[in-house]
């Protein structure tokens, strides 16, 4: 026998049943996408590397050691998207995006990929769906950013186990004066870091204060906060959007430790964590990103978005507040006697144009059988057509649940379903 190929480690089946959740996620999704007035947009799954490294930080967990990575026949490097910010960015400077309107608000979905340690919530292959708004530089951009997730959480029913941490890192003024002065605190215990800090200490001191050695998190326990270091009008900018957070009423907490682990971040940045996942617990992170674009060959324009996980997402909500798939069949076709067989595809055919979502049998099973599937399928009401039926062009429908029956000619099986609500 020849072996069954396995799929690869850390990746995922979306199998019917679980597809329906994830459709009823989409819906609520594009709806809300849709209120905010957030455009679509699905750029390519692959880019080049260097989009990548230069986007997302060469010093990054990500780049330095998550990325699928190949070259193609023209021998360039190309990657496995595996956040989606750098591509949209890309695809708003090459698209001349700016030329439409000074801001562009554009939300996406997919798949990203990342070589991590696979575990409950994370994957190798994992979906995104995330919103950035690209052109303006104000707190009620980052406001309105932060509302628009919250909303969807609101619309789940999932808000109140969910909490909002929020940090600000400020400009590249503040951050340079933060640098200089975790350093200056780190410095005497340097021995004393884990041996990846001690590595992050001149590269990107500030990822230390989200490191989970015991030891490291004991020293910066007592580190300076950045809050400290904002300079007027990075404190100000920040002042400002907390105050809208309270205005709309958008509980947070302020999280001094808060730093995000993609190097582009300036000002404001948060995270949207649940205590119903294990270790994995962020559901939806982000922040503002002013340099991003002219570092990527843009002009000099400001930007915020957010990107959340919907392989977590769906874990959360699963465990707190299920959706409402509706996945019965609104009608089964079962067919009694070998001629009708061939007269059944035209039956059902007319029926789902007009609109039911009806199945039959293709395996010519016993009337048991497909009474059974019809069942299985969570059928609202079957329809059984024997010759006598065919003869006088009428089916016999039967209601699963109540078990009444009547009988409905061809052509109005649709608007006898509609009426009774199947
Ligand atoms: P991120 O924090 O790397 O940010 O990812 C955002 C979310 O994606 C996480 O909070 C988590 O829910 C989900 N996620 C990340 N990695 C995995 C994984 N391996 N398996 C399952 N889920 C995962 C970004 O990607 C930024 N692009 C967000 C952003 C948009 N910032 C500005 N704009």
């Amino acid at each position: 026998m020849p072996q069954k190929v396995q799929r690869v480690k850390g990746v995922n089946d979306i199998l019917p049943q679980e597809a329906r959740q994830w459709q009823a996620l989409e819906h609520i999704v594009k709806q809300v996408m849709d209120r905010y007035a957030f455009g679509e947009i699905r750029p390519p799954i692959f880019e080049k590397t260097e989009l990548f490294a230069r986007g997302v930080g060469e010093d990054t967990d990500i780049v330095s050691k998550e990325m699928y990575s190949f070259s193609d026949m023209s021998k360039s490097s190309l990657t496995l998207r595996p956040e989606l910010t750098a591509g949209v960015v890309r695809s708003y400077i090459q698209n001349n995006l700016q030329q439409i309107s000074p801001v562009q608000k554009l939300w996406y979905e997919g798949p990203m990929f990342r070589q991590e340690r696979p575990q409950k919530g994370r994957y190798r292959q994992f979906w995104q769906f995330g919103a950035e708004a690209i052109g303006s530089p104000n707190p009620e951009q980052d406001a309105e950013m932060i509302a628009l997730f919250y909303t969807i959480l609101k619309e789940l029913g999932i808000e109140s186990s969910v909490t909002l941490k929020i940090n600000s890192v400020g400009d590249g003024e503040s951050r340079a004066l933060y640098r200089s002065s975790l350093q200056e605190y780190l410095r005497p215990h340097l021995s004393l870091l884990s041996e990846t800090s001690q590595k992050r200490f001149e590269s990107n001191p500030l990822r230390i204060l989200d490191s989970k050695a015991p030891s490291d998190k004991e020293l910066v326990r007592d580190a300076p906060k950045i809050r400290e270091c904002l300079n007027k009008a990075s404190a100000t900018h920040y002042a400002e959007v907390l105050k809208m957070l309270e205005a709309m009423d958008i509980p947070y907490i302020q999280d001094d430790l808060l730093v995000r682990g993609l190097d582009y971040y300036t000002h404001t940045i948060f995270e949207f964590t649940s205590d119903a996942l294990g270790a994995q617990d962020a559901i939806c992170g982000g922040g503002r990103y002013n340099d991003l674009v002219s570092e990527l060959g843009g002009q000099d324009v400001p930007a915020i978005g957010w990107a959340s996980g919907i392989e977590r997402l769906l874990l959360v909500v699963d465990a707190l507040q299920p959706l409402k798939a509706d996945s019965g069949l609104d009608l089964f076709l079962i067919v009694q006697g070998e001629d009708l067989r061939v007269k059944a595809p035209k039956l059902i055919h007319e029926w789902r144009r007009a609109g039911l979502r009806c199945d039959m049998d293709t395996l010519r099973r016993s009337m048991k059988a497909q009474m059974r599937e019809a069942n299985r399928q969570e059928a609202s009401y079957v329809a059984i057509l024997g010759e006598d039926e065919f003869g006088q062009g009428i089916v016999q429908l039967k209601n699963f649940k109540t078990g009444e029956q009547e009988a409905v000619s061809f052509e109005n099986v649709a608007s006898y379903l509609r009426s009774h609500g199947s």
